[in-house]
């Protein structure tokens, strides 16, 4: 590890820095006086989700905790040992969900980050306390935990929770329950820690970003830290806060993360000075500070959420990420795209976070250290809360993935009593099961929707010849600067029927980039301008697809996909009945070997 300190030791310099850059780039007031007219009545009936039974595998035990049956030997008859299952009982597609291994089996890596200069240790595996894996039981607590937002957050919660926080710092390192523990959960899950072998697959990494593990990973991650927290400060309905960065009032840091002068436990010296709070936080930030106004900055998060949230999340896949089955490679699975809410204001905010001055832009700008900042965990309960919102907006095609291998992934955790449990995606749709919820707060941004720059048709049309069609495109695509291409659209003038039973979809598949670097482009559709001036709360902004630096041992590529949706887009632009769209994709950051494996429209049935 390096003896790079973040600013702990310079905070008077920094202090003076960040007060005399906030006075340039701030307006705390205006903050204030902006007013959203909103007319969303507060949801607090929790609509009650029915999760479908899941078809069961009974296979033989295993020396493992879980059921073990590698699906290579079952269907090639190598597997004698499985030879008393019965084939016609599995289903037709047969697959096996991503079934995290006992902790025993967890190794230090250093991949996702350089370990030489690290601010963090890559030692990540949890304290073996030589416990086998339960199952998990729902809680049977009487009070719902509600979790508030954090900046109406009253002075007597403020102390709660700062003295859960100081509680957890003061454990002994090896304390599964101690902040450094619970920091490198992220660090195990994220960078290498485990493999797939519970699943048969020794030789694959266990991911749980990019994909539709993302949500429900970190949902369990959350529920755990939060009953942890409520346990040492002997209070059962104590609930984590949630950074309401969706929110104009709440998207600054949370004031009671800063550095108070009196050693405050959820401070971390390991963020960007430049972007505590009155700063307001850029959903769309590329690595740059733009020196956007205030009052432009807080519409176009605005206008961001709602394409995150609406425009390109249509779907389950869209908005969970695709799937990510046992056997899928992490880093380069093709069916795999990244959901837009991860790709999108998560991703964002990670960075925006995280110190640029820092070796891998500790803490928060790498998965490997994002555990050490308390606010990370403030920021992954308002991406929670996302979850919660986007199905209680009660759109068609606004529900949980229904394939058994989705509802069966699994994960292993320390609960509040230091038993080793096993937590499975099926069993955290149902907040009210696991006795927590939100507390309100208004959704400005679905009066958000984007406004055209130009209602024109036919810009297609209209380029043939100046662009090539993605059928003369030669694909890998380079993304070294600005690319168009013409797009066909499997249907033109779809009606209102239309549209309820299929979403039409923009699919940008086969990224290939470097993932050792921040990567960022951004998509426009039918956007004319040869430098795409659109800005997010333009239609022709599609969105971008964005990741934080993760590399992987000695293969530094890494392959991903993601979804944008095109139907209101193609409504705002007036592009109803043309025949083909113009694609732009405009490199932003880390792209100069980023590659584009296919480019293509498809209707995605609405289940
Ligand atoms: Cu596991 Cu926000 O990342």
């Amino acid at each position: 590890m390096s003896s790079f300190q973040c600013f702990t030791t310079i905070t008077t310099t920094t202090k003076t820095l960040s007060t005399s850059n906030r006075r340039s780039k701030t307006c705390p007031k205006q903050t204030q006086r902006f007013k959203i007219s909103c007319n969303v009545a507060p949801d607090d009936n929790e609509k009650l989700l029915i999760v479908p039974e899941t078809p069961k595998l009974i296979l033989p035990k295993t020396s493992l905790d879980t059921v073990n049956v590698d699906r290579r030997n079952l269907l090639l008859g190598l597997g004698g040992l499985y030879s008393t299952v019965n084939l016609t009982s599995l289903p037709a597609a047969f697959a096996e969900p991503i079934t995290a291994p006992d902790i025993s089996t967890c190794v230090d890596s250093n991949n996702g980050f350089e370990a030489e200069n690290a601010v963090r240790t890559n030692a990540c595996c949890p304290p073996a306390l030589s416990k086998s894996v339960k199952p998990f039981v729902f809680p049977n607590d009487r009070a719902i935990r509600i979790r508030p937002a954090a900046h109406r957050a009253t002075p007597e919660y403020i102390a709660k929770y700062k003295t859960a926080i100081q509680k957890m710092r003061d454990l002994p390192d090896d304390d599964p329950h101690s902040f450094i523990q619970q920091a490198k959960i992220h660090c195990a899950y994220c960078n290498g820690g485990y493999s797939q072998i519970a699943s048969g697959f020794p030789e694959k990494e266990l991911q749980i970003h990019n994909s539709w593990l993302f949500f429900p990973f970190h949902r369990w991650y959350l529920y755990f830290y939060e009953r942890i927290l409520g346990k040492l400060i002997d209070d059962p309905t104590f609930a984590l806060p949630y950074w309401n960065w969706d929110n104009p009032s709440g998207m600054n840091i949370p004031a009671f993360f800063e550095d108070d002068g009196k050693k405050n436990p959820a401070f971390d010296a390991c963020r960007n000075v430049n972007h505590l709070a009155p700063a307001i936080v850029d959903i769309n930030y590329g690595g740059e500070d733009t020196g956007t106004p205030c009052i432009q900055q807080i519409g176009s998060n605005l206008s961001l959420m709602y394409k995150q949230m609406v425009c390109n999340a249509g779907d389950p896949l869209s908005f969970f990420g695709g799937t990510y089955k046992a056997g899928d490679d992490a880093k380069a699975n093709n069916d795999s795209s990244v959901g837009s809410v991860e790709a999108g204001c998560h991703t964002a905010v990670h960075r925006w976070v995280g110190d640029p001055r820092a070796p891998n832009s500790e803490d928060m700008g790498n998965f490997y250290s994002a555990g050490y900042d308390p606010v990370f965990y403030v920021h992954h309960a308002n991406v929670d809360r996302m979850w919660k919102v986007w199905k209680d907006l009660g759109i068609r095609g606004h529900t949980e993935p229904k394939d058994p291998d989705w509802l069966n992934a699994s994960y292993v955790f320390y609960d509040e009593n230091q038993e080793l449990v096993r937590v499975y995606n099926k069993d955290c749709v149902r907040l009210d099961k696991l006795k927590y919820d939100y507390q309100f707060a208004p959704l400005p941004w679905l009066q958000s929707r984007a406004v055209p720059r130009f209602r024109k048709s036919k810009i297609a049309a209209r380029s043939i010849g100046k662009v090539k069609l993605v059928q003369e495109t030669k694909f890998p695509l380079k993304l070294d600067k600005i690319a168009k291409v013409l797009a066909k659209r499997p249907a033109v003038n779809r009606s209102k029927e239309d549209k309820e039973k299929a979403n039409e979809l923009l699919l940008i598949k086969g990224i290939r980039f470097s993932s050792q670097k921040f990567v960022k482009f951004d998509v426009f559709v039918n956007d004319q301008d040869d430098v795409s001036a659109s800005s997010p709360e333009e239609s022709e902004f599609a969105g971008s697809f964005s990741q934080l630096p993760h590399n992987h041992g000695d293969d530094m590529l890494m392959t991903s996909a993601e979804r944008f949706g095109l139907t209101e887009l193609l409504e705002d632009v007036d592009a109803e009945d043309d025949e083909s769209i113009l694609v732009t994709l405009v490199p932003k950051i880390g792209c100069e070997d980023l590659t584009i494996g296919e480019i293509k429209v498809e209707l995605v049935p609405i289940e």
